[in-house]
């Protein structure tokens, strides 16, 4: 089943069963999910073939980065398990990504391959400790832009930086952005957030959100709300 919404919800659980319950109460046609690392070490791909089961596109939120050949077998498997989103870091370089690239296109995989720049958590200091002494911005872009030359489909990016890379790399490439608040939602342990209208205002062509919809005692109806906010 495939949707129109911009809505990943972030099924950020430590067992198969907690992720299915929640999957459970969610529509795949008004959204799809991501599974991440601690869900995926655990429960493996049994998790994939759950959600795919119940009809939900799955972004598999790994961040593979390592050496050429490696990555590709890596964004190989997760597009064989079939998922509809894979990613790596874009600070892997061109050649990782181009390779990665060239294995799912020679597969004829239309699974989206989309690359991390700099984690948002990241602030200018700990990346001046990494010894890039860029402009966080800048480095981004840069980053940005090396993934779209490699064949990257998009990157995963703060809203805050939807509308630069929208000006740098274009409107069809993808900017997935996590940091999502609702109006109705407490920010938590984010804290850079924007709205879902904001962030889709500024560029941004998918949404994670985790928590506001995980949370809430009824999740539908906090998607429902979410969506009440797009349309305004
Ligand atoms: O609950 P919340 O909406 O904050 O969840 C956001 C999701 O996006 C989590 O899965 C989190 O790991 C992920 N994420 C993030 N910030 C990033 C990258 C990923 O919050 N920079």
């Amino acid at each position: 089943m495939t949707t129109a919404s911009p809505l990943i919800i972030a099924l950020d659980y430590p067992s198969l069963d907690a992720a299915l319950c929640m999957a459970d109460r969610l529509d795949p046609e008004r959204c799809r999910v991501k599974v991440g690392k601690e869900l995926f070490t655990r429960s493996g791909p049994n998790v994939l073939e759950a959600l795919h089961g119940r009809g939900f596109e799955v972004f598999l939120d790994l961040k593979f980065h390592d050496i050429p050949n490696t990555v590709a077998a890596a964004v190989l498997s997760a597009a064989e398990l079939g998922v509809w989103m894979v990613n790596v870091h874009a600070s892997g370089g061109a050649r990782m990504m181009q390779t990665a690239r060239e294995r799912l296109d020679k597969a004829g995989l239309g699974t989206h391959l989309i690359a991390v720049t700099v984690l948002t958590s990241m602030t200018q200091d700990e990346l001046a400790a990494t010894g890039v002494s860029d402009d966080l911005e800048a480095h981004v872009e840069r980053l940005a832009r090396l993934a779209k030359d490699s064949g990257m489909d998009g990157v995963v990016c703060s809203a805050r930086e939807s509308a630069m890379l929208k000006q740098a790399c274009g409107e069809e490439f993808l900017k997935v952005t996590p940091g999502i608040r609702p109006s109705f939602a407490q920010a938590g342990d984010q804290r850079r957030i924007m709205t879902p209208r904001e962030a889709m205002e500024a560029g941004s062509t998918h949404l994670v959100v985790g928590r506001p919809v995980t949370q809430a005692e009824d999740p539908m109806a906090a998607l429902d709300a979410i969506e009440r906010e797009l349309a305004e």
